[in-house]
């Protein structure tokens, strides 16, 4: 059960100075989803964006924003995402104490809530949590940078979670990050995802390229 793949373009590899531009600009290419990687320089070695960004770029675009947090603490910062303008917010399990209590708080806050792994972080995470969340994102990189390769280790795990949410009967999104082109693309939605984030691919060549880009990685 299944839907057709989804693609979330991070703006991680937008140009910075121009994120309201870039966004309108993925949103008018068939971005399916506007993925927003949040890094603290803590939980991973690298400091990107806060909650004042993405409530300026929110004006910009209808698409659903997906807020990827890869910062530790996490749940002091749940409140802020939500009220500016975040429609999905993923956690990771290592990024505090109760990641139960943490979906939790974002599903009282109204909004969508994922869990993501690490690439060491098995599946079987998931056992006590699959039936309260709305996405799983499975990392096919560490996290902290775009341009890295894919690691094709992770295809047995979006396997693995494809039959586990299969099994709920739920609607739950099954999204992999990092390292996606045209070929991994393809492994990863044969494996069962279907929601990708794609940085490099996605704004590689210039807006001019954005629509193919995008096209590209649906399969
Ligand atoms: C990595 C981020 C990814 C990253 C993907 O920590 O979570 O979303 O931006 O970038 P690419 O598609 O370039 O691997
Ligand atoms: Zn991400």
């Amino acid at each position: 059960m299944s839907h057709p793949v989804r693609i979330a373009p991070s703006i991680l590899s937008a140009d910075f100075a121009k994120l309201g531009e870039e966004v309108r600009a993925i949103d008018a290419a068939g971005a399916d989803w506007i993925h927003i990687d949040v890094m603290d320089g803590h939980f991973v070695p690298n400091i990107t964006i806060g909650p004042a960004v993405v409530k300026a770029l929110r004006p910009h675009t209808d698409k659903p924003f997906d807020v990827h947090l890869m910062i530790s603490p996490v749940d002091a910062y749940l409140d802020a995402f939500a009220e500016a303008g975040a429609d999905t917010i993923t956690v990771h399990p290592e990024a505090g104490p109760h990641v139960h209590r943490s979906i939790q708080h974002i599903k009282s806050l109204g909004k969508r809530a994922g869990v993501v792994l690490n690439p060491a972080t098995p599946a079987k995470m998931l056992d006590y949590l699959i039936d309260m969340v709305d996405l799983v994102l499975v990392m096919s990189v560490n996290p902290g940078f775009g341009g890295q390769h894919f690691l094709d280790s992770q295809l047995r795990k979006i396997a693995a979670i494809r039959r586990m949410i299969d099994a709920t009967g739920r609607a739950i999104d099954l999204e992999v990050d990092g390292g996606i082109d045209a070929t991994t693309a393809r492994a990863a939605i044969d494996a069962g995802a279907d929601a990708l984030v794609a940085g490099t691919a996605t704004f590689r060549g210039g807006p001019d390229c954005y629509a193919a880009n995008i096209a590209g990685l649906r399969g």
